[in-house]
């Protein structure tokens, strides 16, 4: 379990508990989390569940592979910072992780 907070882009605050293995998109979804569409349920192959890490946490998280970054860049305004969150995996040492949404997904 970790707490992790989603900021919109209106800069409105949801801190919720994700249990382990969960990603960080299903829990968005199960909280009803706006600002995250996930139109392919998790596999990788929309970009709608785009987030912007913190910068904190950016190099904490596992590394994102060839084909999430391909996808990334049909995400709306990617930064450095861009992950897809279906591929974010939350264990315990995701706990305070703190994720930002982008005004709007593609
Ligand atoms: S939910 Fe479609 S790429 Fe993440």
């Amino acid at each position: 379990m970790a707490k992790i907070t989603y900021i919109e882009h209106t800069n409105k605050e949801h801190v919720v508990d994700v249990p382990n293995n969960m990603s960080i998109m299903e829990g968005a979804i199960q909280n009803n989390i706006p600002g995250i569409d996930a139109d392919c349920g998790g596999s990788m192959a929309c970009a709608t569940c785009h987030v912007y890490v913190d910068e904190k946490w950016y190099e904490k998280i596992p590394l994102k592979d060839e084909g999430e970054q391909d996808m990334l860049d049909m995400a709306y305004e990617p930064n450095k910072n861009s992950r897809l969150s279906c591929q974010i995996i939350v264990t315990e040492n995701l706990d305070g992780l703190v994720v930002r949404l982008p005004s709007k997904q593609k």
